[in-house]
């Protein structure tokens, strides 16, 4: 059975006040039957730990491929995981696009998580573009193959379906279209990392998922939790979130 995950995306916000609602977060859930992930900038990776407790994961959002050296404004895999992060999200669409990361560079800075001992939660998505031009499954086949290193186990990879259209926008895939990539993309990591390890790898969806429409998104086939941005900011938004998980 694959342990189910709820993961937030703190993306480049965070103040007092956002660890104050991880806080009360952390007292609402404090014994979850599902697992519960939050990823702040890394500056409060250790803040957001003194704030919470093992009952919440701490992630990062992206670390280098290098283990050190002369990389300004980066992070290594090895200080997030030193910073208490056990996870950290690799090629988000927002990296992807701001800063030109391509799939391999989402490979090179995943095998440099894995070593660190950290579990890569890797993103993938289609643009509308590619979705009107039926070209959906394609590009996630693509993206798979090339972002996902080798000998990864349903340990240390988590793989996170996020359409680039629904990020941000309010507007969501229709369920069928949510099963579809789920699906494949439970397909190939069998094909690819043999149907044991293939079955135990979560794969979330991501893209506005609110209180609203959480419970018919997890009812849906593959999928094992959820990416969650905006609505992870509030504890009174990203708390039904979990229970919905929680009764999936
Ligand atoms: P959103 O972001 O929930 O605000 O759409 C999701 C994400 O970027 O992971």
């Amino acid at each position: 059975m694959r342990r189910k995950l709820a993961a937030g995306n703190w993306k480049m916000n965070g103040n007092a006040a956002l660890l104050a609602e991880a806080k009360a977060l952390s007292t609402a859930h404090p014994n979850p039957s599902v697992d519960v992930l939050l990823c702040p900038p890394a500056t409060l990776l250790g803040q957001l730990g003194d704030n919470t407790g093992a009952n919440i994961a701490t992630g990062g959002q992206d670390c280098h491929a290098q283990e050190n050296g002369a990389h300004t404004g980066d992070i290594a895999a090895t200080m997030l995981r030193d910073a208490g992060a056990s996870y950290v999200i690799l090629g988000h669409s927002e990296r992807r696009q701001d800063h030109g990361e391509s799939d391999k560079d989402v490979h090179a800075k995943a095998q440099a998580a894995t070593n660190a001992g950290l579990c890569a939660v890797i993103c993938l998505g289609e643009s509308l573009q590619e979705r009107e031009g039926g070209k959906t499954l394609s590009i996630i086949a693509n993206q798979l193959a090339g972002s996902i290193p080798d000998g990864l186990t349903s340990d240390n990879l988590v793989v996170a379906y996020e359409p680039i259209w629904a990020i941000g926008t309010g507007m969501v895939p229709s369920l069928e279209q949510i099963r579809e990539v789920h699906d494949f993309i439970r397909t190939y990591l069998q094909k690819r990392f043999g149907v044991g390890a293939g079955n135990g790898m979560r794969i979330l969806y991501g893209g506005s998922v609110k209180p609203s429409n959480a419970t018919e998104i997890f009812a849906v086939s593959n999928v094992d939790g959820a990416l969650v941005g905006g609505a992870c900011l509030k504890s009174a938004d990203f708390s039904p979130i979990i229970s919905a998980l929680e009764q999936a």
